[in-house]
């Protein structure tokens, strides 16, 4: 049998995290021919990923600017794939993970080849049309346009029963535990120059959100600030998104406090080896809500709203807003309180048991009629530590 083309599109780093256990799979699928393809809204932080997982794409559109826009975003992207799928045999599925401006863009321009799409961590929601903001935007409509809906929770799935989504919705779990399973089992290290995680309790804080940036951000700063003089024995580590609006406010703030460590952004390995020695998170962004509670770490989450109400429901994360006020409460509390920190840091996996990508790509394999191969059934993972 030829193997049937697809084509796998990725922009981001979460995406290139959250794919790679499922372009790994599609690799070694001997009736796919996977084709991969980077728009580039990211550089640096794809290519880590890229190599951490050994992968290599097929095409890269190359469309990172400085300070670029949605909208750049949105046309380079869908410019770039309309020349591809226009000058080379089309694929028969293009598959595109979340909800980031590539995979909206990457969808549509499948949608507009008249080429199926496939939807990885389908189903997600806020339900706060501006926040995250474009996330909740992008990912319902990526689900308008999909065929098939990989959810990684049963939440998701009621989601997009409620949305009435045409095409299939299909129970996996998020390819994130795949990813954070493998890596973990490497054990990772994380030096950091000058930190020494026997001294210190650690923060490990990621700040990145585009509807935190300007005020929120530095309320959330200036947090940071309090929190580390409050306690003489905590440590902050917080790896710096690359973009310049995100580190600027960063460094001003925090630059010249002696137990801030100001970083590039980790590699997942390190990452990874940061969370498992880390106190505890405090954060905005989406992956780490899922790979922190993993792990058995509490995590505060710097959001108004959150499309992950699974680790809030377990009790190992919270939402905190960014108000300055209310992040050093939340922190404090976890501090301070034994008892507080005890209940919030059992680890809980509410998002899939690792074999998420196994299911994916059988479905995929399934729907383009090439494979009758049984879909595992859906389970949890009860511990990953
Ligand atoms: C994007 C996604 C967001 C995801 C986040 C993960 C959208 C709208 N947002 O936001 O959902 O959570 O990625 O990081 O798709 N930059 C570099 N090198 C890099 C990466 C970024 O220099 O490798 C700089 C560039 O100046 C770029 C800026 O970061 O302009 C912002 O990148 P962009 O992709 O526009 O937004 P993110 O905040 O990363």
């Amino acid at each position: 049998m030829i193997p049937a083309p697809i084509c796998i599109v990725l922009g981001t780093r979460p995406e290139a995290i959250k794919l790679a256990p499922a372009i790994a799979r599609c690799r070694r699928s001997s009736v796919l021919d996977t084709q991969v393809v980077l728009t580039g809204q990211h550089k640096e932080m794809v290519a880590q990923v890229m190599d951490l997982f050994e992968l290599q794409a097929d095409c890269d559109l190359e469309i990172m600017r400085d300070r670029q826009t949605l909208t750049g975003i949105t046309c380079r992207s869908l410019q770039g794939l309309e020349r591809l799928w226009q000058t080379s045999k089309p694929p028969r599925l293009v598959v595109v993970q979340g909800d980031t401006t590539t995979a909206f863009a990457a969808a549509l321009a499948a949608f507009y080849q008249n080429i199926p799409v496939g939807h990885v961590e389908a189903g997600l929601r806020s339900n706060d049309l501006l926040n995250p903001y474009p996330e909740e935007a992008n990912r319902r409509l990526i689900a308008q346009i999909a065929q098939l809906h990989f959810a990684p929770t049963p939440a998701a799935v009621e989601n997009l029963q409620r949305a009435a989504v045409t095409g299939a919705v299909h129970l996996t779990g998020n390819t994130v535990i795949d990813a954070l399973l493998a890596t973990a089992m490497r054990q990772p290290s994380c030096h950091i120059d000058g930190l020494d995680w026997e001294h210190y309790r650690v923060l490990l804080a990621t700040v990145h959100r585009r509807e935190n940036w300007g005020e929120p951000l530095q309320a959330i700063l200036s947090g940071f600030q309090t929190i580390l003089n409050k306690f003489p024995d905590t440590a902050l580590l917080l790896p710096m998104h690359r973009n310049p609006i995100v580190r600027e406010p960063i460094r001003a703030t925090l630059e010249r406090h002696p137990r801030a460590f100001l970083t590039e952004p980790l590699d997942y390995a390190q990452l990874v080896g940061a969370i498992q020695r880390c106190s505890l998170l405090i954060t905005d962004s989406g992956g780490l809500q899922e790979e922190a509670p993993s792990l058995g770490k509490p995590v505060l989450v710097l959001r108004e709203t959150t499309e992950r109400p699974e680790a809030i429901a377990a009790g190992t994360a919270r939402l905190v807003g960014t108000d300055t006020a209310s992040v050093v409460a939340a922190a404090s509390e976890l501090l301070a309180n034994a008892e507080t920190y005890r209940a919030m840091a059992t680890a809980v996996n509410p998002f899939g048991d690792g074999r998420a990508a196994e299911r994916i790509v059988a479905l995929i394999e399934r729907y383009l009629g090439v494979s009758a191969a049984t879909i595992p059934e859906y389970s949890l993972a009860e511990k990953l530590t």
